[in-house]
């Protein structure tokens, strides 16, 4: 069987589970993992026999080439009255949609669409379940992703140096990316300098980039519908007696995640690896963030690791390790990687050094 064929009988058992008779997976992202097709318009909907993709005009071909095993249908001016007239057909009574990926006024529209003797069922997160495991063919794309994210940094070493703007590197960052095969950045490039190092999030602003502070990049690539997400902080110049305290601190802290994370744990546990290091340093209070979350065809995924996550880690989810300490006034540290969970421990799938790099 497929890659494809096990989603579908996946989702069948959980559909099932659930007690409906047909599920609609508008979401992009759930609608691609399920059919293949990467159209902005469409609906997969899947009955025990049936597996359709309705769309309009400008994708049909496109839809017939991408979704192996779907029959195709061109919908009229109301996707969910054909999607109705369809089910009808094929005797569903009930139709399970996406609660996560639907607004109400959407809700209104589709419960007006659809026609009599269908009755509309929320679900919660089928499709996002079975995303929670990589099979084989993910993790290639993902291995791809997380080199194209592991290149750009190499790069961007040979290219970093006090004067440039924020701005600056991150575009190069992201051409780099793209010259690749990267369809673009997985999410907002994050370049923080100086005091701006210690914004968790600082996304690229228009700073010059000094002389003696640290450079924090985070950055990945969406490559082939899947997301790498990859950070190092770096020193441009001199470091002083703290920058190298707490990179050091972050750095303990990262490995030893990796060292101890392992299927069985739950996602809190494997937060109180990093967590512990940094708070047995005292550095606590500046680590106000998760150590980690899932990621693949979105940037972040379930599940997390967190303070309160309980969900259990098993083989096949893939991780960020991303610990950080922030310091207001002064910059700060940030160090990710991303992760195969297995049996015994996990696999490190980003391979950019990470000592302490002063440029
Ligand atoms: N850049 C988003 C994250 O690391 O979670
Ligand atoms: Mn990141
Ligand atoms: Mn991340």
């Amino acid at each position: 069987m497929g890659y494809r064929e096990q989603r579908l009988t996946k989702l069948r058992q959980a559909m099932k589970a659930e007690g409906v008779d047909a599920l609609l997976i508008a979401s992009p992202t759930n609608r691609r993992y399920i059919s293949g097709f990467t159209g902005s318009s469409g609906y997969a909907v899947v009955t025990e026999r049936n597996a359709w993709l309705f769309t309009d005009f400008r994708y049909v071909t496109q839809a017939g080439e991408q979704a192996a095993g779907f029959d195709i249908v061109e919908h009229g001016a109301s996707a969910l009255a054909t999607i109705g007239d369809t089910l009808r057909a094929a005797g569903a009574a009930s139709l399970g949609f996406e609660q996560q990926h639907l607004s109400y006024g959407a809700y209104l529209a589709y419960g007006k669409d659809i026609g009599s003797g269908i009755r509309l069922v929320p679900t919660d997160g089928l499709v996002e379940r079975l995303r929670r495991i990589k099979d084989e063919s993910e993790l290639a794309v993902l291995r791809e992703a997380v080199a194209i994210a592991d290149k750009a940094f190499e790069h961007i070493l040979t290219v970093l140096k006090p004067g440039l703007r924020e701005r600056d590197v991150a575009l190069e960052l992201e051409m780099f990316m793209r010259r690749l095969g990267a369809k673009g950045s997985s999410f907002d490039i994050i370049v923080a300098s100086g005091e701006r190092s210690a914004l968790p999030h600082g996304v690229a602003s228009d700073r010059i980039i000094g002389a003696d502070e640290f450079v924090k990049m985070d950055f990945g690539a969406l490559y082939d519908g899947y997301c790498s997400d990859l950070t190092r902080t770096v020193v441009i110049g001199k470091p002083t007696p703290k920058h190298r305290e707490i990179y050091d601190i972050v750095l303990e802290a990262q490995l030893a995640t990796l060292a101890g994370l392992r299927a069985g744990m739950t996602g809190s546990e494997g937060d109180a690896l990093a967590r512990n290091v940094i708070a047995s340093r005292g550095y606590g209070e500046r680590f106000g963030h998760g150590t980690g979350h899932a990621v693949g065809m979105d940037i972040h995924e379930s599940p997390r690791l967190s303070k309160t996550e309980s969900s259990t880690l098993e083989p096949g989810m893939v991780v960020t390790v991303e610990p950080g300490i922030y310091l207001p006034g002064f910059g700060g540290v940030r160090i990710e990687d991303i992760v195969v969970v297995t049996e015994n421990g996990c696999d490190v799938l980003t391979k950019s050094k990470k000592d302490f790099i002063t440029l």
